[in-house]
C-alpha cells in the first residue's frame, strides 16, 4: 500500500506534535501547520516533516498544506472571538482534494445528533466556562459549534473526533469510542492525550468512521473495562489487526 501523504493542523501543540510522531512512525509523509511563533516547537522532527509557518485559518496556507493530501488532521481551536475554528475548519473543506479524509479534534460539548447526554458538571462548565472565556476574549466555544455544524453538513469524507478529559501519560493503546456522551462505557471521562492523538491518526485509515463523531475515553478506563471490555480482551486487541480491533474497541 502506498504510503499516505497528510497534512496536520495545529501541528505545534501538544496533541499535533503527537499527531506527527504517530504519523511518522506509521511512514507517512507529514506536513505540519502552525504558527510562526510556533515553528521552533517542531525542532525535533527537522528534516522528516515540511512545516509550513501560518495563522491556520490562514486559507492561502492551508490551501498549499493541503494540496496532494490523502488525509488531513485538523486540531479545532477555539481561541479568539473571531472564529479562528470555523476559519480553519472552512478552509480545510474548501481546499482539501475532494478524496481526502479530513480528521478533525474537539470535546465532548459538540453534538452531532443531539442524542448526547451531558452531566450537569459538563453543562455548568460550557454554561459558566464559555461566557466567561469569551467575555475575557481568550475562546469561543460557539466557534468550535459552528466550525463542526459546516463540517457535519459538508459532503466530505469527515471524522470529528470527540476528546474526553485528557491527561497525559504513556500510551494505553488505541481508545474505545462510542456514538453518544452519556454510555456507560465513556463514563471515566479520561483519555490520554497521547492516545487521543493515535485515534485521529487510525481514523485516516478506518472508513468506519466516515461521518462520524466518535466520542473517545482510555481504553483502558475503568468504564471501558468495566462494559464490554474486558482487561484481557484489551490485552488481545491491542496490536492486533485493525479489524479485529475495531471490532472490539466499537461501542455504539
Ligand atoms: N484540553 C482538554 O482537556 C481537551 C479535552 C477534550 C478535547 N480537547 C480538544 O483537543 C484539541 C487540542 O487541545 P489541547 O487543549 O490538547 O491543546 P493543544 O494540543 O496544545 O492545542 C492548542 C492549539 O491551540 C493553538 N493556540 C494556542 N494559543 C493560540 C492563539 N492565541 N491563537 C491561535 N492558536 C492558538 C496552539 O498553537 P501554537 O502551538 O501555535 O501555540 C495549538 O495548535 C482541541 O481540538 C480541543 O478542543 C481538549
Amino acid at each position: 500500500m502506498k504510503d499516505l501523504k497528510i497534512c496536520i493542523v495545529g501541528a505545534s501543540g501538544k496533541l499535533g506534535q503527537y499527531m506527527v510522531k504517530h504519523a511518522l512512525d506509521r511512514g507517512y509523509e507529514v506536513v505540519g501547520v502552525c504558527r510562526e511563533a510556533s515553528v521552533a516547537k517542531l525542532d525535533a522532527f527537522k528534516g522528516r516533516i515540511t512545516v509550513l509557518a501560518g495563522a491556520t485559518d490562514d486559507r492561502e496556507v492551508i490551501k498549499r498544506a493541503v494540496a496532494g493530501c490523502d488525509g488531513v488532521l485538523t486540531v479545532l481551536v477555539p481561541r479568539g472571538v473571531h472564529g479562528y475554528s470555523t476559519g480553519t475548519a472552512q478552509a480545510v473543506l474548501d481546499h482539501a482534494p475532494p478524496a481526502a479524509r479530513l480528521v478533525f479534534s474537539s470535546g465532548w460539548h459538540i453534538t452531532c445528533d443531539g442524542r448526547d447526554r451531558y452531566s450537569w458538571k459538563l453543562k455548568a462548565l460550557v454554561k459558566i466556562a464559555g461566557p466567561l472565556a469569551k467575555l475575557a476574549r481568550f475562546a469561543d466555544l460557539d466557534d468550535q459549534v459552528e466550525a463542526c455544524r459546516r463540517i457535519f453538513a459538508s459532503d466530505t469524507r469527515w471524522t470529528v473526533v470527540r476528546g474526553s478529559d485528557l491527561e497525559e501519560g504513556e500510551s494505553q493503546g488505541l481508545p474505545v469510542w462510542s456514538r453518544h456522551v452519556g454510555d456507560p462505557i465513556l463514563k471515566t471521562n479520561l483519555t490520554r492525550r497521547v492516545d487521543f492523538a493515535l485515534f485521529m491518526v487510525d481514523a485516516l485509515t478506518n472508513d468506519e468512521l466516515v461521518r462520524e463523531a466518535p466520542a473517545i475515553v482510555g481504553r483502558r478506563s475503568p468504564s471501558a473495562v468495566a462494559n464490554g471490555l474486558q482487561s484481557d480482551l484489551v490485552e488481545r486487541s491491542v496490536g492486533s489487526p485493525p479489524s479485529r480491533r475495531r471490532a472490539v474497541g466499537r461501542h455504539r
